[in-house]
This record gives C-alpha cells, structure tokens and sequence, in this order.
C-alpha cells in the first residue's frame, strides 16, 4: 500500500497508573521471513502468530503475485504453498511494499537470481531510501537494476539468468541486506559466503536452517562468517512466530516513566541480536525483570514485567550495541528524557536512513518538549530532565515513522502538558493494535489535536 490516506492526529496526556498485561502483536523481523521462506518452499507452510500489520500484509500479497498461495486461516494463522527456490513466477504487476524496507529488500534479493523481471515501489518513506544496498550485492550475482536518481525506488530487476554465488562482505551493519544476500544465494549453485562485522539480527540464518538449508556460521577476525550451500531442497516447517521484542519496548517503557506502573508482557522473543534495549533499561536503573524464561520454536522467550522506575539515570549506549537495538533508540530517547542526566548514543548512523531519519525526528520533537538534544551524523545526546520533569505540550510529526509515532505517544503519557502528533496512520504498519492495547492499560490517547 502507497500512503496511509488521510492522517489521524493523535493526542497522549499525562495517564496511569499503566496496569495490566500487554499481549503485543508477533514478531514483524520473522513474520515477514515466514511468508518468504514458505513461499520458496515446495508444499504447505503453517504460521501461527503471524503480525498482521500493513508491512506483512504486503509481502504476503507479493508472495502471491511472484506465484505462492498465500492463505489466510483465522487470527494470526497463514497457510503458504511454496513454488520452490527458483520457482517464482514473473509478476504481472508492480509490487508495492508500502512502508516496508523489510519486504521490500529481502524480497529482492529473493528474485534477484530468478530469469525473470519485477518492477518495486512503495509510500513516499521507503521511496526515498538507498537501494544501492541491495542493488550492489544483487549485481554480483548477475541481477540488473535500474532504479530513480541515488538508487531509489520505483526500481526495477532483471533477475540473473545463469546466477553465481558471491563472497559478500556487508558493508553496513544490516540484517536486511545480509538476508538480501543470503536469498539470493539460495538459487545461485555452489557456496555464497556472507561476511559481516558486527552480528545483526540473525533469523534468517536460523529460520533457513530450520527449513533444511545448509549454512554454516563461524566467527573470524573480520567478523562473523555465514557460508550458504545453494539451491537446498527446503522442506515446509511449522512456524510460530515470537511476539515482537520490537513492540513489546513500547508498553514496557511507558511503564517505566508513568508513575505507578506495573506492566506484565508475556511471550517476547528475546533472541540476544534483539534484546539490546533491555540490557539498557536495566543499566539506567529500570525496574524490569525477565520471567518464566523459556524456548520456543528456537527462539529465547520470556515473559517482561516493567514498573514504574522514578530513579532512572542515564547511561553511554556502547556503540557495539546499536545493532541489536537499532530499532529502540526512538523509545530509548523518550525513556532518556526522564532520566536524570545526560543518555549518549553513538554509533547510530543507520537511523538516518530508517523509515525516517530517526535522529533529526525525535530530536526535533523531544526539542519542542522541552528536552535538551545534542547530535551528529553518527550521535545522539539527550539530556533527561528526570521522572515528571518533561514538560511536553507540543506537536510532534510522525514522518510516515511507526516508531516515532508511538515514541512520541508515550512521551505524552509522562509529561506535563499533552503530546500530539500529526499523524498516527503509520502505526499500523507493525503495530495495529497499540491504540487499543494502550488504552486498555490506562493510557490516555485521543485521536484528535491537543
Ligand atoms: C530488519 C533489519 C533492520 C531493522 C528492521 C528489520 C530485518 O534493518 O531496522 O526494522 O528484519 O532484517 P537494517 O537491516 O536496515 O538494519
């Protein structure tokens, strides 16, 4: 879907106690890896838990337009007949991923060594970010792009005829292009080896093991090492996907800065390339505990329980972290806010080119809230202002940015004035139900202007 058609302004004031259990939507990362996987796979692939938020939702329907069938069973349960590595047909139309840098490139690299042509767009976010990452490895392998201005969207690929594997050292840390890389090695024969610095989100290597492929992962000097055996036969899996640890960060920090909160979120994936923000949160001094650890589908799982943590200070985020927490500053920067002293956040370059630049929209919008803000290219400072000390009473623009929307929708819930934005519409690329899961915590939200 292009756009999110009229903006909903929302409001959040000052709220709480925060009580109760927050059962957040599945795993976005994954759900999108489950319906591609299935859908290079001969036979039925089962998904329980599947997010059913606006980015997924168009990857399944490009699943279906590149020849799987995509079957949608009940809440959260999908149905997907595979067509086979190398199996995907030639859509007869554009594919449109909406906001969806996620889909979007990983299904690139999927086709990208198919003898066949596809034509990419989305809203105005994903059509003002870089491709070239993409584009660059995919090339490589013998696929040809021919995309807008800087590499960006609508792009079209012609898909390698006689595809080779590639040795691919990325050059950012990215899990996107990383599994870019590693789809596309799926229908080049021989081995295509994936080399990248620091570990970044590692499901797809999990999830292709999961579905029979041959890969091995070693770490070196340079790094970690992914090495792919291609053209595997790939067998159906059953497919139950975590509860996003993404998500879940948002009632789990609105807890933290509502006076009074007690928040239990069950279920969460906690693979350890995601569950940067935790180790945080605690280092800051939050009240929040792991319980009932467990395992599910191989993945780290626990139930979060946050409260209210007045005595919050702020902390120097190692820049090693920021790639498994790359999606939490937004939130982090709110939680920081309320802290007492400065929160330092270096090594954050990639936010610049997320579905926002993530350092200059929340800057700008803790600014207008009376936070004071240091950054660079590659940092962020914020100075927290300590528990009830952010004054609020602004409009904040949500920049077609999920997180930045529901950033700023818990910034509300804490400060003194209220907190608008003017457009909560992208929130239900990830997270549909935030509103109501919110709302029935105790959170204040209207959806109008303050
Ligand atoms: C994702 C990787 C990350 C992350 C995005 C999801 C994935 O992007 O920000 O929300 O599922 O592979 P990058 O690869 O650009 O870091």
């Amino acid at each position: 879907m292009s756009g999110h058609g009229t903006p909903i302004p929302m409001t959040s004031r000052k709220s709480g106690p925060l009580r109760g259990t927050a059962n957040v939507p599945g795993d976005k990362s994954i759900s999108h890896r489950a319906l591609i996987f299935g859908a290079l796979v001969i036979g039925e692939t089962k998904i329980s838990g599947l997010l059913e938020g606006e980015d997924v939702l168009d990857t399944a329907a490009a699943m279906r337009a590149f020849g799987a069938t995509v079957d949608h069973m009940g809440p959260g349960e999908w149905c997907v007949q595979g067509v086979g590595v190398g199996g995907f047909s030639e859509p007869d139309d554009v594919i449109d991923s909406g906001n969806s840098g996620t889909g979007v490139r990983l299904i690139m690299g999927a086709m990208s060594t198919s003898p066949i042509t596809a034509t990419f767009t989305g809203d105005a976010s994903l059509r003002s970010r870089p491709m070239a990452r993409i584009t660059d490895p995919i090339g490589l392998f013998g696929a040809t792009s021919y995309g807008r201005k800087g590499g960006r969207l609508p792009m079209t690929i012609v898909g390698a005829r006689d595809p080779i594997p590639v040795n691919y050292k990325v050059p950012m840390p990215s899990a996107q292009v990383k599994s870019a890389v590693l789809l596309a090695g799926l229908n080049a024969p021989g081995q295509t080896t994936v080399i990248e610095k620091e570990a970044t989100r590692d499901h797809t290597e999990r999830m292709l093991q999961g579905f029979g492929a041959d890969v091995e992962v070693t770490e070196s000097a340079e790094g970690r090492v992914i090495v792919l055996t291609g053209q595997p036969e790939l067998k159906p899996q059953k497919i139950t996907v975590p509860r996003d640890p993404s998500s879940a960060a948002f009632p789990v920090c609105a807890a933290l800065i509502v006076e009074g909160s007690d928040v239990l979120v069950p279920n969460i994936g906690l693979n350890p390339t995601r569950a940067g923000l935790f180790t945080t949160l605690r280092e800051m001094g939050a009240d929040l505990t792991f319980e009932n650890e467990r395992e599910e589908a191989g993945e780290p799982v626990a139930d979060l329980r946050a409260r209210f943590s007045p005595e919050l200070k702020g902390v120097e985020v190692p820049p090693e972290r920021a790639a498994n927490m790359i999606d939490e500053y937004p939130i982090l920067s709110v939680v920081a806010s309320f802290a007492e002293g400065a929160t330092t956040m270096r090594g954050v370059k990639e936010l610049r080119v997320k579905e926002s630049d993530r350092i200059d929209a929340m800057a700008r919008g803790l600014e207008a809230c009376g936070v004071t803000i240091e950054e660079d290219e590659d940092t962020m400072i914020v100075h927290g202002r300590g528990a009830d000390g952010v004054p609020g009473g602004a409009t904040c623009e949500s920049r077609l940015d999920h997180r930045i929307a529901m950033s700023f929708m818990c910034l509300g819930m804490a400060t003194q004035k209220a907190v608008s934005i003017d457009d909560g519409g992208p929130i239900a690329t990830s997270f549909p139900i935030f509103e109501p899961l919110m709302k029935e915590l105790g959170a204040q939200i209207v959806r109008a202007n303050r």
